[in-house]
C-alpha cells in the first residue's frame, strides 16, 4: 500500500501546491471519519501487542500523529483508521485566526522534507469543542486524543498564560492529555517562554485549573523546540521536573539550515528527515538529564522503521510523525507501528 501511494498517488498530489494536496487530503480523511464503525474496527487493526500504558493513558501503539496536521479536531478517526495510536490535535487558540499569507507552506522532495511558516491558522476553540463533542468522550475513543495549545497572534508575550488557561479550561473535558506549544518559530517570541520564570508564568493558570480537576487531573504536557541548546535545555528540564510537566515532546520544527546545503531556503520551521539527527540528539539528552524520569514523545524525521526506532532507542517511549505521513502515505503509521512491535516489552520510564 505505502509503495502504491509512492509509485501512484504521491506523484499527483506532488502536482499540487501543497497546502491545495493537503485540503484534498483533509477531505477524504474528514469524509472518511464519517464511517465510524469503519474507522474503529480498522484502528482496531493497528493494535500492536497489549499496547503501551502511559499517563493513565493507553495507546494501542506507539505511533501518533503530530501536531499542526489536524489542527481543527476535523478528521480524529480517520487518522485512527490509518493506522495512529494516538493523535495530537491543534494546535487551537482561544480565537480563530488566519494564519500567515500564503504561500506557506514548501516541500523539499530531495530532502524528504517541508518548510512552513503556517503560523497557527485555526478555527479556535469553540469550533474545536463542536468537533471534539462529536466523538466517544476520553476513554471510549479508539486512541488517546491530545490536545495542543498556543496564544493568538494578537496576544501579547506576557498574557499567554491567559490564552493557555482559558484553551484548557474550554477542552479540559473532551481531553486525554493537553500538550502546551512553547516551541513553534512561526508566531513571534513564542519560544520565549521557555525561559524558566516566563514558563512558570505562562503555565500557573493552566496547572491550577488542573490541580483543581482533583482525581481527573490531566498529563501536562510541554511541546519544545530542536533549537535550544544543551545548555537552555538543562535549565528548562530543572524547571519542568519543579513544577510537575508530565512529559515533553521533543520537538517542534528548526529555524536552522544547517542540515540542509547551502541555499536560498524559505523562511519557516524545516520538518522531516534534515530534523532527524539535531531533535534525536535534544531527546537523548533530556532522557539522559532526567535519569528517564521524564515520559517522552520522540518527534523530528521519523520517516521509516529504522529512524522511528531510533527515537525509542534515544528514550521516547512514542513517536510522532507528521512529515513522514506526507511523504510515507496513508497506511505508513499502520507500518510504522508494527515495525516497533520488538520494542512492546520496553521498560517504560516511571
Ligand atoms: C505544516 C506544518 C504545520 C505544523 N503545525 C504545528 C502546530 O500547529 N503545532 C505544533 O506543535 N507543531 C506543528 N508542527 C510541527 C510538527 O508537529 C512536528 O513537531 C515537526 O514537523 C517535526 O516532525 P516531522 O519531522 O515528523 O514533521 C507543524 C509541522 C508542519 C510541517
Amino acid at each position: 500500500m505505502d509503495f502504491l501511494y509512492e509509485r501512484l498517488l504521491r506523484p499527483l498530489l506532488f502536482h499540487l501546491d501543497p497546502e491545495r494536496a493537503h485540503e484534498y487530503a483533509r477531505n477524504l480523511l474528514q469524509n472518511a471519519s464519517r464511517l465510524r464503525p469503519v474507522c474503529t474496527w480498522m484502528s482496531r487493526r493497528s493494535q500492536v501487542g497489549e499496547g503501551v500504558s502511559l499517563w493513565g493513558l493507553q495507546f494501542p501503539n506507539r505511533v501518533g500523529l503530530a501536531a499542526g496536521m489536524d489542527k481543527d479536531a476535523e478528521f480524529v478517526l480517520g487518522s485512527a483508521a490509518c493506522g495512529f495510536g494516538h493523535v495530537e490535535v491543534g494546535t487551537v487558540t482561544p480565537e480563530a485566526q488566519p494564519g500567515q499569507p500564503q504561500p506557506r507552506m514548501f516541500r523539499l522532495p530531495e530532502h524528504e522534507a517541508l518548510i512552513n511558516r503556517m503560523g497557527f491558522n485555526n478555527k479556535g476553540v469553540g469550533a474545536m469543542r463542536v468537533r471534539l463533542e462529536k466523538l466517544p468522550p476520553p476513554g471510549r475513543r479508539p486512541v488517546p486524543v491530545g490536545i495542543n495549545i498556543g496564544k493568538n497572534k494578537s496576544t501579547a508575550l506576557e498574557d499567554a498564560g491567559r490564552d493557555y488557561e482559558y484553551c484548557f479550561r474550554q477542552l479540559a473535558d473532551l481531553a486525554d492529555y493537553f500538550a502546551v506549544n512553547v516551541s513553534s518559530p512561526n508566531t513571534e517570541g513564542l519560544r520565549q517562554l521557555q525561559e524558566s520564570e516566563r514558563l512558570r508564568a505562562s503555565l500557573r493558570g493552566v496547572q491550577e485549573a488542573n490541580a483543581a480537576r482533583g482525581a481527573h487531573r490531566l498529563p501536562l504536557l510541554l511541546k519544545i523546540s530542536p533549537d535550544l541548546t544543551f545548555a537552555e535545555a538543562e535549565e528548562l528540564l530543572t524547571t519542568v521536573e519543579a513544577m510537575g510537566i508530565d512529559g515533553l515532546i521533543v520537538a517542534n520544527t528548526t529555524v536552522d539550515r544547517d542540515m540542509l546545503p547551502a541555499g536560498a531556503w524559505e523562511r519557516g520551521g524545516l520538518s522531516g528527515k534534515p530534523l532527524l539527527r539535531r531533535s534525536t540528539d535534544l531527546l537523548r539528552f533530556v532522557h539522559e538529564t532526567t535519569g528517564g524520569r521524564l515520559p517522552l514523545i520522540g518527534v523530528g524525521g521519523v520517516v521509516d522503521a529504522a529512524t522511528a526506532a531510533a527515537k525509542l532507542e534515544a528514550g521516547a517511549s512514542l513517536v510522532q510523525v507528521y512529515t513522514g505521513w506526507v511523504y510515507r502515505g496513508p497506511f505508513f503509521p499502520r507500518t510504522l507501528a508494527r515495525s516497533l512491535r520488538r520494542h512492546e516489552e520496553a521498560p517504560l520510564p516511571r
